[in-house]
């Protein structure tokens, strides 16, 4: 490597590289930089606009640990505004962190903003994306570990390696052409592939993939065991997951320890991630596939939307080749899929952040105190619009945030009205939030009216996956319910035409966005927010606003503009001082 070579991969290695810094006596802090920006890609063979973190697609996995606080300086290098959120990551008495317009004003074009949140009693696997005007479908996602205390038990033997992958739905349509389809009134249609890791399908069939797309390759040695994290990071389509000859022992599930149990293939919905243990015991007379494909979908019009990657072992006899291992063979029938739901289980006797058993929360002797029930139902038109609704409610973003409106107390922000139970009247647009009561236990009963998938999500809180069943819910239903070793997740999906119901311990002060993951519904206004206020003021349930919030709406005019050429100073000025000085040098020696 030549000295200026390394002189630049230095620098840049400097400028990405993670800081592991104690900033008190008391919990460590990871601090990141992310400069987010459009890059040219080709992930299907075509070259499109991308949105990339300090130049990669996918961006960089956070890797932090229990009760670290994890700092995350954002450089906003898009053409509009940006918020990331960190989907699952319980930031801790501070919705003030989590990067969602009910709770945070945006970061403008060329602006930075500085993340700071403590993963307080949190282990597991979890992904970040940016939340505004659709640009998850253009990329600015990655993965988010929180790793266990060192002092704190796993439940199996610590891995050899642990390997992030994220898949996910794909559009050749940039996220800008995306949304005004859906402002247009239509539907996205069909997607054009499924990604790996940011890369296209790996050419297991000629006719299907065309030539010269980049696929995912993860090198493996033989005989070891893997920790692999899975998640959906797509725009709506739910996916079977499976590795060619290997068994997948699922172990967490967003934060939870599972009972540990072989599948050959697993559904995950968009926002869901797992974790498997994967031993590499085949015998590598060649590579083996890794397959995302579609799910509840007509297989012979969309195996071209089909995410394929290769397993390559170290002594691997040559390429993966041969049909792809085959999907369950029930596209039209969900039963399968929902049993398989079913059967992931919490282990209630493996430590979790704590020492303590996860189990020792038990959430199936406590006495529920609100009930609400949310019904989706397919699109509507409201005021000549095609929008989304939950229980008869299209959610209207608010101009002032819902936490800041209460801060500095903005009247008619938002209304603290969302209905318990469906209206049955015409639907409405209106900016209408769930009033949960702080350390009261919410029961959702999630109910899809539509024909398509739905997977929904609570920030700020995991929540106990109860129940799943067919039609409608009924007092009835709760007869069903697992009342012992339901999973703690963040994310469930929700079965068309049936309903999910799960349960939350209100005991994270803020604002918390309750939300469909399905990019199209969410856009179209499918979510809410719970508001849990601790009635008695102090500030152990919840943090002050930060020194750095952003204020807009009707607090616009609290915001001091920031110094855009500042905000480049980390690396802009030292590059025009460098060259400044290596012009001088160079005229210097001239004069000389
Ligand atoms: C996004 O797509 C639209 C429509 O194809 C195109 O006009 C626009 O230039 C694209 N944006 C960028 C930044 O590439
Ligand atoms: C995360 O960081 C720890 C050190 O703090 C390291 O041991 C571990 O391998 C890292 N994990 C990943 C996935 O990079
Ligand atoms: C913007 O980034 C600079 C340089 O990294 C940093 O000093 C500054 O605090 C950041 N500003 C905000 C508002 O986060
Ligand atoms: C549950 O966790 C315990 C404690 O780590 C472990 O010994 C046990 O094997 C796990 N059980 C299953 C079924 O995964
Ligand atoms: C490739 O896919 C096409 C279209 O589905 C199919 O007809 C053909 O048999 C496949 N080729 C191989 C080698 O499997
Ligand atoms: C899972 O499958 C592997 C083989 O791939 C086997 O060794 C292991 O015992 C199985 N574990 C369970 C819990 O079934
Ligand atoms: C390796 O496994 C494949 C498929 O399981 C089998 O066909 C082949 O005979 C095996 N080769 C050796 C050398 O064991
Ligand atoms: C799947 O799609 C193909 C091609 O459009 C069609 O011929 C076939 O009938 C469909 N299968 C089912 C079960 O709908
Ligand atoms: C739950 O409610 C029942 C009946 O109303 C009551 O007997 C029981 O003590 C309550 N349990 C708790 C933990 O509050
Ligand atoms: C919200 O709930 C609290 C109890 O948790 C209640 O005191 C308050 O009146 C409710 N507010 C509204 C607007 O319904
Ligand atoms: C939607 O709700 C209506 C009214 O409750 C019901 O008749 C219909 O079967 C539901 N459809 C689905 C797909 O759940
Ligand atoms: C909370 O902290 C702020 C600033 O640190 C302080 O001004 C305020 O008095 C505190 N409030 C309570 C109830 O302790």
């Amino acid at each position: 490597m030549d000295t200026s070579s390394s002189f630049l991969s230095c620098a840049l290695f400097i400028y990405i590289s993670l800081f592991l810094s104690f900033t008190s006596a008391e919990d460590p802090t990871v601090t990141y930089h992310f400069d987010i920006s459009y890059i040219t890609a080709s992930p299907l063979g075509v070259p499109q606009q991308v949105i990339a973190i300090n130049g990669k697609f996918p961006g960089p996995t956070i890797n932090s640990t229990t009760n670290n606080n994890v700092v995350v300086n954002v450089r906003n290098k898009l053409d509009e505004d940006l918020l990331l959120t960190w989907a699952g990551v319980q930031q801790k008495r501070s919705s003030w962190q989590d990067g969602v317009l009910g709770t945070t004003c945006p970061i403008p074009p060329k602006w930075n903003w500085t993340y700071n949140f403590q993963v307080k009693d949190q282990i597991g696997s979890y992904f970040y994306f940016p939340s505004l005007n659709f640009q998850r479908a253009s990329g600015g996602f990655g993965g988010f570990i929180i790793n266990p205390r060192s002092v704190i038990p796993i439940p199996f033997d610590n891995p050899a390696g642990d390997i992030t992958i994220l898949i996910g739905d794909w559009y050749i349509r940039n996220h800008t052409a995306l949304r005004h389809t859906l402002d247009a009134g239509h539907d996205l249609g069909m997607p054009d592939g499924v990604l790996i890791n940011g890369k296209g399908p790996y050419r297991y069939n000629d006719t299907l993939v065309p030539d010269k797309i980049d696929h995912e390759t993860i090198n493996v040695e033989p005989g070891k065991t893997y920790r692999i994290r899975v998640s959906n990071v797509g725009v709506s389509t739910s996916l079977n997951f499976r590795i060619q000859n290997h068994n997948l022992l699922l172990a967490e599930t967003e934060g939870s320890y599972t009972v540990q149990q072989n599948y050959t293939s697993l559904d995950i919905h968009v926002g869901q991630t797992y974790s498997f243990l994967v031993t590499m015991d085949q015998n590598a007379s060649s590579d083996y596939y890794i397959v995302a494909s579609a799910r509840f979908v007509n297989e012979s019009t969309w195996q071209r939307v089909t995410g394929v990657g290769v397993l390559h072992y170290s002594n691997s006899k040559g390429k993966a080749s041969g049909p792809l291992p085959q999907p369950p063979q029930d596209q039209f029938d969900n039963t399968f899929s929902m049993n398989q739901a079913r059967s992931i289980r919490w282990n209630v006797s493996a430590s979790g952040a704590r020492p303590n058993p996860q189990g020792s929360f038990r959430y199936g002797s406590i006495n529920v105190t609100e009930v609400y029930i949310l019904k989706n139902k397919a699109p509507v038109t409201i005021n000549g619009k095609r929008r989304a609704t939950l229980s008869g409610i299209s959610f209207v973003n608010p101009t002032t945030p819902i936490r800041l409106a209460d801060e500095f107390k903005v009247k008619g922000a938002y209304k603290l009205d969302f209905p318990t139970e469906p209206l049955t009247g015409p639907s409405r647009m209106e900016t209408s939030v769930i009033n949960g009561t702080y350390r009261g236990f919410m029961e959702v009963i999630l109910q899809n009216n539509e024909t398509k998938m739905h997977s929904y999500h609570v920030d700020g809180y995991a929540f106990f996956v109860v129940g799943m069943g067919y039609g409608e819910w009924t007092n009835d239903s709760r007869g069903q319910y697992n009342k012992w070793d339901g999973i703690a997740r963040a994310t469930t999906q929700v079965y068309p035409g049936a309903w999910t119901a799960v349960l939350i311990s209100l005991d994270n002060v803020g604002i918390w966005n309750l939300r469909t993951e399905n990019l199209d519904s969410w856009y179209l206004g499918q979510e809410t927010y719970i508001r849990i206020v601790n009635p008695e003021k102090n500030n152990k349930t919840e943090l002050p606003i930060p020194d750095n919030a952003l204020f807009c709406g009707a607090l616009s005019r609290m915001q001091k503009p920031q110094d855009i050429s500042s905000g480049l100073k980390g690396h802009g000025s030292m590059v025009v001082v460098l060259s400044l000085s290596l012009i001088m040098a160079i005229l210097s020696g001239f004069v000389v």
